[in-house]
């Protein structure tokens, strides 16, 4: 059951009705459910019981600091890609000692931040990379956890832009490169080799590449265990998908199932029964369907060709749609049983790219409220403030309380840190 459902004809948010926050806060507005959020992380953390298993929040979905802080207090770590994301970690109360560090370009400010709060692993994407995390550590006299990215050239079969683990991608070590950079690490005094990662991409609806891609993980690293290198935890990355309305993904339970059953028989064959600790870095099945986009209409205008339904929410809000071309349900806040139309949902921004939903059909009229579905993830924290646009209001809703855990940027506020010469 979701928490955004409609309640004598108007679409709620838990126990709050959405018209009634878009009068009190105003809209854009991007709306959250807590109960939801918690089912979320709740069902990988109920897959993970009993085990060594740790779920590292993927926090670039959506890092609004409350999200931070509901995981933290429910034993998540979190999956970081920058400074400012592990900033962000402290000032929720996460605990850095379950951050682990992604990404491929690492600057020796962050790595020395990341090392002065000893991180649980940089997950390393290069040889390049090994070097500069061993010299900065070197420097602090730290040893630095180290994992590598391997990339299993796995086919995600998603869109291209949010595919990852394949041979022309940027991330991750060539999976025939792999033992070779393992050893380089194993031999640099200052790196601690302890784990072996992947990511191979996101929005996945079937689980099966990503069981595709723990098989290869498992082979390399019982070839390394062969040499000597023996890794302590396995990191199958995040990337299992939400339903944006065009099909459901596999449930969290049965994904996790699978790769459990898996790794048990592996580590009974071959390792007499020996628990290796696993790590998953999801980030869209936490936030995607814990957040809405709430949107007013400001006008409907009938072109030549096509319908536009004009509202006050655009792509610097969200940028899926211009971006990925990506499909986002569009539904009205209020039930109607009126006719009809055909229209392309779009915002006030000066780029014809500017659109939410294209060819829907909607009954709608100025002044009414739409909520753009299953926006939680990747839509606050990929917004800009294109055209000078203050990002959005973020609200999370708790039964029956709305809670401001983001205020509503002014224009004042765009233009602080600037200044004129003259
Ligand atoms: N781990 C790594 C190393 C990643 O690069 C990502 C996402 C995740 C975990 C989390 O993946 P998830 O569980 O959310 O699929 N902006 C795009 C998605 C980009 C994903 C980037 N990496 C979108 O809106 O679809």
């Amino acid at each position: 059951m979701s928490n955004f459902e409609y309640q004598n004809g108007v679409l709620h948010a838990e126990g709050v009705a959405l018209n009634a926050i878009a009068e009190q806060y105003g809209t854009p507005a991007y709306v959250y459910s807590k109960a939801q959020l918690t089912d979320n992380f709740d069902s990988y953390a109920k897959a993970c019981a009993g085990r060594d298993a740790l779920v590292c929040y993927a926090m670039k979905a959506n890092s609004n600091l409350a999200i931070l802080d509901l995981l933290a207090r429910r034993g998540a770590g979190f999956d970081i890609v920058s400074g400012g994301e592990l900033l962000r970690v402290i000032a929720a109360g996460g605990d850095p000692k379950k951050v682990i560090f992604s990404g491929v370009g690492k600057s020796v400010e962050e790595m020395r931040l990341a090392l002065s709060h000893d991180i649980l692993c940089f997950n390393v994407e290069s040889i390049p990379e090994l070097h500069r995390l061993n010299e900065v550590a070197g420097s602090m006299g730290k040893q630095a956890r180290v994992s590598l990215r391997v990339n299993p050239n796995v086919d995600p079969k998603t869109h291209p832009y949010i595919a990852t683990g394949l041979k022309a991608s940027k991330f991750g070590v060539a999976f025939d490169d792999a033992l070779d950079t393992y050893r380089t690490a194993a031999k640099l005094p200052h790196l601690d080799v302890s784990g072996i990662d992947c990511h191979i991409g996101s929005q996945l609806l079937d689980d099966a590449p990503l069981l595709e891609a723990l098989d290869k993980l498992i082979e390399l690293i019982d070839a390394l265990g062969a040499e000597g290198i023996h890794l302590h935890h396995l990191d199958i990355g995040g990337g299992l998908g939400v339903d944006y309305g065009d099909g459901a993904p596999v449930p969290v339970g049965d994904y996790l199932g699978r790769l459990f059953k898996r790794i048990d028989a592996w580590r009974a064959a071959k390792h007499g029964g020996a628990p290796i600790k696993v790590i998953f870095e999801p980030g869209r099945s936490i936030v995607g369907n814990a957040g809405v986009l709430l949107t007013r209409v400001e006008f409907i205008k009938h072109g030549e060709e096509k319908n536009f339904c004009i509202v006050d929410a655009a792509m610097n809000d969200m940028a899926r749609p211009a971006m990925y071309q990506a499909w986002m349900d569009m539904q009205p806040v209020r039930e109607s049983a009126e006719a009809a139309a055909m229209f392309d949902v779009v915002g006030p921004i000066c780029e014809s790219g500017d659109w939410l939903a294209r060819d829907r059909e909607l009954s709608v009229a100025p002044g009414d409220l739409l909520v753009m579905k299953t926006a939680g993830a990747y839509g606050m924290t990929m917004a800009s403030n294109y055209n000078t646009r203050g990002r959005a209001v973020e609200l999370m809703v708790d039964g029956g309380v709305v809670h401001v855990v983001r205020q509503r940027e002014n224009p004042a506020d765009l233009f602080a840190l600037e200044s004129v010469i003259r």
